[in-house]
């Protein structure tokens, strides 16, 4: 995510939003700017890379006098990473800067809009677009203006916007994405998080959907969509520096698993435009994709986990064998790939260096390269012929969790669009399940609600020894992930099996006490995961099962059930996953490990 600040009163701005944007560096970014009104003029300065490099270049906010300014560290999603695409976005009469924090889903169709009005673009950024727009409307009313502009967009924004022509104020405006208003004595702020404000106030006015704030030196006013004043609750944060950059969350990773329905919107909802999948492929094309027989998908751990779910899903509705490699081995399988191999290349980092060299031995060998990354302009991304980001805004837990849910999305929709590609999909199966999809958002919201029951379940189990994972078919590729999870944060030994493999030799690990999870969501083969909870549990076994909502067998069964929300079983693994994290977390909270760090964990490995 992005990192908004701003500031009014009688301080040197500059110097205290260089101040203000380190306490947001936690949150993840490749660029930074900072922008000031001075003697009728607002005056940028920004860059790639490290807020390093923007102190060095404004002198620590020297070269920048004024009392008022905007500033910006910028998590890439549309347009690489650069100088010209980093914030603050000055429209081209100058008159206005804005710092945003979101995407603007529309912002192609705004272009066009205004290229017809004679508006040039220098970057290649939906921020830029905001900026142009809010000038367009721009006729003397700084407020009039905003409120015209946001109406028009559509998408998540967080808006900072100065206007040269009034220096005493800010406008902030937000839809999505979080904002808040700092009140100072004799100065006033606004942030994308707390943990910019802590030191200046602990006062602070949290912004709702469409509200617009007009910030002073001397006293803030706030509108609804409608334009009415409305009256805030002064809110006072009494939270410490650590637990402010958490979100109040003890962790990042408690913080990123509960995020995860915010993650899956931002993800899929640009993506599903009245019933259509919105890709945005460059390079590979409908006729490529018809005329692949054969897919790869290449990752390492959790990516690789997305891989097994998402195999199951490709090869159902597109009839095309998939193969899921580790990237590690893939390398030197000698694979048998052709020009018409799809490999698929899924990486939260973008610089894991095995899947980096297994991306590099598909393309020498010939087939188009498709990759699934969070971090926008990295090295797979970059050496792909087309990515397609997940938008989860930077993840700071070694553990994958909302990368990993966003990539999983993502896998759902690349199946849906080459299944309507090659025509094996009927029309109504793909907007059912499109719709299905456009509710995912709102199911894991419900599933995220069974917190208070996990961290129950966790605390009878957090002392075990070995934990095994079973499932069948896709629920087989959530144990996988539901494992890793477990065993890589609480360092519990665990392992994930095909339930229907543990007569071939791992049911002779199980004896009285020994905790199995196991997941019974794929609804067909349910009757068997019955069995086999009878099975492991004639041997002694403690049974913690997942299932969704409504299902008595499972119930009867089992020691105990996570449940899930009852929905169409092509969003099971996006839901069943959530519980899964949550008991891992609570299992290494218990055991009092560090989960956010676990030890001898990077969060990217670039090396082999
Ligand atoms: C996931 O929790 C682990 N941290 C690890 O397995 C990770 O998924 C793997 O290293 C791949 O990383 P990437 O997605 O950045 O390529």
């Amino acid at each position: 995510m992005c990192g908004i600040v701003g500031y009014v009163g009688p301080q040197a701005a500059a110097p205290l939003l260089l101040e203000t944007l380190q306490k947001l560096e936690y949150r993840g970014y490749d660029s930074s700017g900072i922008c000031v009104i001075h003697q009728g003029a607002i005056q940028v300065a920004k860059a790639r890379g490290r807020l390093r490099v923007l102190q060095e270049l404004t002198r620590n906010g020297q070269s920048l006098p004024g009392s008022i300014g905007i500033g910006h560290t910028r998590w890439a999603t549309h347009g690489e990473p650069s100088d010209v695409n980093s914030h603050p976005h000055l429209s081209q009469s100058g008159q206005v800067a804005v710092v945003h924090n979101g995407i603007v889903e529309n912002y192609l169709e705004l272009r066009d809009f205004l290229s017809e009005k004679g508006y040039t673009f220098a970057s290649e950024t939906d921020t830029e677009i905001a900026a142009q727009l809010i000038d367009h409307c721009y006729h003397g009313d700084p407020v009039q203006a905003v409120r015209e502009a946001v109406s028009l967009l559509t998408g998540s924004f967080a808006l900072g916007i100065l206007f040269r022509d009034h220096p005493d104020q800010i406008i902030a405006v937000r839809k999505d994405s979080p904002l808040i208003v700092g009140l100072g004595k004799g100065e006033n702020f606004i942030a994308s998080d707390i943990p910019a404000l802590l030191k200046h106030t602990r006062d602070i006015l949290r912004l709702d959907e469409y509200e617009l704030a007009v910030i002073r030196q001397d006293g803030v006013q706030v509108f609804d969509r409608y334009g009415d004043p409305v009256e805030k609750e002064v809110q006072h944060v009494d939270w410490d520096p650590g637990a402010a950059e958490k979100g109040g969350y003890a962790h990042f990773m408690l913080k990123e698993i509960m995020e995860q329905a915010e993650v899956l919107r931002d993800t899929l909802r640009p993506r599903i435009k009245d019933g259509a999948i919105c890709l945005d492929l460059k390079h590979i094309t409908p006729e490529d994709l018809r005329a692949c027989d054969r897919i790869y998908i290449v990752a390492c751990g959790s990516a690789s986990h997305v891989g097994h779910v998402a195999r199951y899903y490709i090869e159902k509705l597109t009839r095309v064998p998939v193969f899921v490699e580790l990237a590690s081995e893939f390398r030197y399988m000698d694979p048998p790939v052709t020009p018409h191999t799809l490999t698929i290349v899924i990486s939260q980092s973008g610089e894991t260096l095995d899947t980096l060299f297994a991306l590099r031995e598909a393309k020498a060998r010939g087939s188009k390269v498709l990759s699934i990354v969070n971090v926008v302009g990295s090295s797979i991304a970059n050496e792909s012929q087309d990515v397609i980001y997940t938008w989860a805004g930077p993840e700071i837990a070694v553990a994958t969790t909302k990368a990993y849910s966003a990539q999983v999305a993502i896998c759902y929709l690349v199946a849906l669009y080459m299944a309507q590609c090659r025509g094996t999909l009927p029309e109504t199966r793909l907007q059912e399940d499109l719709a299905a999809l456009s509710g995912l958002p709102e199911l894991a919201s419900r599933a995220l609600q069974a917190q208070d029951h996990i961290q129950y379940l966790a605390s009878l189990y957090f002392g075990c020894k070995d934990i095994f994972f079973i499932g069948r078919n896709v629920d087989w590729a959530i144990a996988l992930e539901g494992s890793l999870k477990l065993k890589e944060i609480s360092y519990i030994h665990s392992e994930a099996y095909a339930a229907g493999e543990l007569k071939h030799g791992t049911i002779s690990l199980v004896e009285p006490g020994t905790l199995v999870v196991a997941l019974c969501t794929y609804g067909p083969l349910q009757e068997k995961m019955i069995s086999n909870i009878r099975e492991v549990k004639a041997r002694g076994a403690i049974v913690l099962a997942l299932a969704p909502e409504g299902t008595p067998l499972v119930e009867e069964t089992a020691d105990h059930v996570m449940y899930i929300p009852r929905a169409n079983p092509l969003l099971n693994p996006s839901l069943a996953i959530i519980p899964l994290q949550l008991f891992a977390y609570y299992v290494a909270l218990l055991k009092g490990c560090d989960i956010d760090k676990p030890r001898n964990l990077a969060k990217s490995v670039t090396v082999e």
